[in-house]
């Protein structure tokens, strides 16, 4: 390996190990006078709870354009395959003030409590038929056996998709994640790139149908906010609708996959006592939903980006500065919440920042509560010896998007 390619290699062990247990740096940042620069995430790091609030509402001040930046930049063989899909537009999360609440209506309705309400029986059917297939096992890896399943199926049903094409899409949405979060040699970067570009096509193609005869789904109601009319697609829009479905649907379902599997995790760890509490109490349900939002939150951090220059916390950062605010951060702050490194499922209902905060606060919790409680319950009525399996140790992916165990080997 040459000097450069060393430094490299180095640089990216530093980040994964970060990145599988970024609290130690957290709880330093918090300790510290104003805003801890972070070259890693070549970021200034947003900690505390009331920092990370208050820049969540300065939104004047604090551009979402980069939310999302991504930690790679694909090779130029992997761009040339992604020009066989859909040019990237704006998205909900990237945009702010009026397109903002323009990408931003037709979620807040597709999402509403009644639309969830409305979807419980079918994502407890799917739950349970999921659990059906190993439940004489003994033993089952649950990443992919549940949690990475249960949240597509639900995404899936809610934009629309006949139900043979969630597995494709589904895998699309973690290519595109793999893709643009983490480090992968050529080969494995255009396999990524062409499974993106499929999905992209599949989006397309729901948009363009759906557009000439709507139906009561997500995607219709996506089509007639963002292009209204009943005109052919525009390129534009049919550009435009690729990005936001595809954002959506991974928003739908990668983020809920792992906070299952942070959940189970941390029920079972430490002799399972919270997970015998849970089975004991199931009104402690709910409660335990928010403590392994707020614990280990699925979502670490967004970025924003200054557009002009500010004063947080004391620190003076000037127009064009990146922060990354870090909602796993503040849901350990000592000052908000007490023993916050305790994972305790009896903890009072605690205002918890898993799920943002703000205008871009996230339309789809009550879904993801919704789909975790409904797994909790038929976990504890059916599976009370559930154990984490002795001979796998759990590791964490290296990935601040979206924290979650690799995999999660359980027994019964
Ligand atoms: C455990 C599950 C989930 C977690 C932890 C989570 C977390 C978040 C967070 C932290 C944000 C704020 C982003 C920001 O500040 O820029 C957000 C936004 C968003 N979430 Fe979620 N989310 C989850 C599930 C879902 C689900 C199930 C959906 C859709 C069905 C969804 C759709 C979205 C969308 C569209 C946005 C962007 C909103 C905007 O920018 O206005 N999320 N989510």
């Amino acid at each position: 390996m040459d000097a450069a390619a060393q430094e490299r290699s180095e640089h990216q062990q530093r980040l994964d190990d970060l990145y599988r247990d970024p609290y130690p740096l957290y709880a330093r940042a918090r300790r510290a006078e104003g805003l801890t620069f972070v070259p890693e995430l070549d970021a200034w790091l947003v900690a505390r709870d009331a920092d990370v609030r208050e820049v969540l509402l300065r939104s004047d001040d604090f551009s979402s354009e980069q939310a999302l930046r991504p930690d790679v930049m694909p090779a130029p063989a992997a761009f040339g395959v992604l020009a066989g899909g859909f040019a990237k537009r704006p998205t909900v999360v990237s945009t702010d003030g009026p397109a903002h609440r323009r990408h931003r209506a037709p979620l807040n309705s597709g999402l509403s409590a009644a639309r969830v309400t409305a979807l419980r029986p079918y994502a407890a059917e799917r739950a349970a038929a999921l659990l059906d297939g190993f439940a004489a096992d003994g033993r089952t890896e649950l990443m992919a056996s549940y949690a990475r399943r249960l949240p597509g199926a639900v995404i899936g049903r809610l934009i629309g998709f006949d139900p043979a094409d969630v597995p494709a899409a589904v895998h699309g949405g973690h290519q595109a994640e793999q893709l643009l979060f983490r480090p992968l040699d050529e080969a494995a970067q255009l396999a990524a790139a062409e499974d993106v570009v499929t999905l992209q096509h599949l989006l397309d193609r729901y948009a363009r149908a759906r557009r000439a005869e709507p139906r009561d789904d997500l995607c219709s109601a996506m089509v007639a906010a963002l292009a209204p009319g009943d005109g052919e697609l525009t390129d534009d829009q049919r550009a435009e609708l690729v990005s936001n479905l595809q954002n959506l649907l991974i928003a739908g379902h990668l983020t809920t996959t792992a906070l299952i599997g942070n959940t189970f995790h941390h029920l079972l760890r430490d002799d399972r006592k919270q997970w015998e509490l849970l089975c004991a109490r199931p009104e402690l349900i709910p409660g335990a939903v928010e403590e392994a939002a707020r614990f280990d939150t699925a979502v670490q951090g967004f970025r924003r980006t200054t557009t002009r220059p500010v004063t947080v916390a004391g620190t003076e950062l000037p127009a064009g500065a990146t922060v990354f605010v870090a909602y796993g951060s503040a849901n350990r702050d000592e000052g908000r919440h007490d023993d916050p490194d305790v994972f305790d499922i009896t903890r009072p209902p605690a205002r918890h920042v898993a799920f943002g905060y703000g205008a871009h606060g996230c339309p789809g919790s009550q879904l993801a509560r919704g789909q975790l409680r409904l797994t909790l319950e038929l976990f504890t009525r059916r599976l009370p010896g559930l154990r984490l399996a002795k001979d796998h140790a759990v590791e964490m992916r290296p990935t601040m998007i979206h924290r979650s165990p690799l995999a999660l080997h359980l027994t019964w």
